[in-house]
């Protein structure tokens, strides 16, 4: 198959890209590099089956002249609590209707990446596809995230009546795992990990005992590839994430890396910041997927617990560190 995936310089674009790539298909991918590296992709350009545009899905110029079968789309902004609100909205509304433009004179059927941020505060234990979703105050900005992604899925199913755009929606639960972004916009993890690298406090928002279920890259790729390679997912909505069991409070996820990457002996340090500092800011106490119906459509099951994905992540991170 031709596949078009947008934010493909990005962490979950370039680990599918790859995959796909090994598993036969033709990948066009297109990032503005505002948040993804060069270095995520620079295997790949060396396949013949991989072509990059360096681009923004803002203006569809950049990638009219294209085809695809499937349109991965990737490309977002994400929870405004450091960037602003405006972006986010704007942003993610502008590219999701140049690529359900794209997909309706393609033909090609669109894979949008929704996160688990649309469930908002129902913290119903795991959570799955028919839940409410239940956001806070709309003056609380982190909220613009989860309403534009909300947006983005009405505006799929709704084009999908009116025009019969063939989609499927994934809802991600936070991932992680090799070429996440360093920063906060990769999550967690990759903070958690450089500051136990460097023997520094790891920061934690709150009082830590919030809880999620990470899953590591790999599953969340081989979760997308179900979807993009099967027909049956067509017009439906599913939870991407790992298993119930693996739910974690964040202080203990940040204690859990702290042991890997200093020792089992080690005596973590932890700095926990109070929420009041980020201005109204809300988190979720809870955040646990169902992921029943996706391992029922396809047989998907995580393959990776969250030691072992750490542990491959360190390794990751650790390598980058002495490049
Ligand atoms: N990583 C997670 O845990 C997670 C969780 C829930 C949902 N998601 C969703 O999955 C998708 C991918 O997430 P990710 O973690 O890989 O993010 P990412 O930021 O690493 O990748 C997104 C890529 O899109 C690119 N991009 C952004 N705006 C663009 C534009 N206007 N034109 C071209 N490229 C642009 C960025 O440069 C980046 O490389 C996003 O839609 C995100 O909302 C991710």
């Amino acid at each position: 198959m031709k596949i078009f995936i947008t934010g493909v310089a990005g962490f979950i674009g370039s680990n599918l890209a790859k995959k796909l790539l090994e598993l036969g298909h033709t990948v066009i991918g297109i990032d503005n590099l505002s948040y993804g590296s060069n270095c995520n992709i620079s295997n790949l350009l060396e396949n013949n089956n991989f072509l990059f545009i360096q681009g923004d899905v803002c203006n569809p110029f950049t990638y009219n002249n294209i085809q695809s079968d499937v349109t991965v789309h990737l490309a977002s902004q994400k929870i405004p609590r450091y960037t602003n609100a405006l972006r986010t909205l704007e942003e993610n509304n502008l590219m999701l209707k140049n690529i359900v433009a794209f997909c309706l004179g393609n033909k090609s059927r669109l894979v949008f990446s929704s996160t688990s941020d649309v469930y908002g505060k129902n913290i119903t234990t795991p959570i799955n596809e028919e839940a409410d979703l239940i956001l806070g105050p709309t003056k609380v900005k982190r909220w613009a995230y989860a309403s534009s992604k909300i947006h983005s899925e009405q505006y799929v199913i709704a084009c999908s009546e009116a025009y019969d755009l063939k989609y499927v929606i994934a809802r991600f639960f936070g991932t992680y795992g090799p070429n996440q972004n360093l920063t906060w916009w990769g999550g967690p993890q990759s903070l958690f990990i450089q500051k136990a690298l460097d023997n520094e406090p790891i920061e934690i928002h709150g009082d830590g005992s919030q809880t999620r279920t990470f899953t590591y890259v790999d599953d969340t790729v081989s979760a997308l590839v179900h979807l993009i390679e099967n027909e049956k997912s067509n017009g439906e909505i599913f939870n991407v994430g790992s298993l119930p069991q693996e739910e974690i409070s964040i202080s203990k996820l940040a204690s859990l890396i702290w042991k890997l990457v200093n020792g089992i002996e080690s005596t973590p340090k932890l700095n926990f910041i109070p929420y009041e500092t980020f201005g109204r800011y809300e988190d979720v106490m809870r955040r646990v997927p169902d992921i029943t119906k996706i391992k029922d459509y396809f047989g998907f099951k995580p393959q990776f617990t969250l030691e072992e994905g750490l542990k491959l992540t360190i390794e990751w991170q650790k390598n980058l560190k002495q490049l």
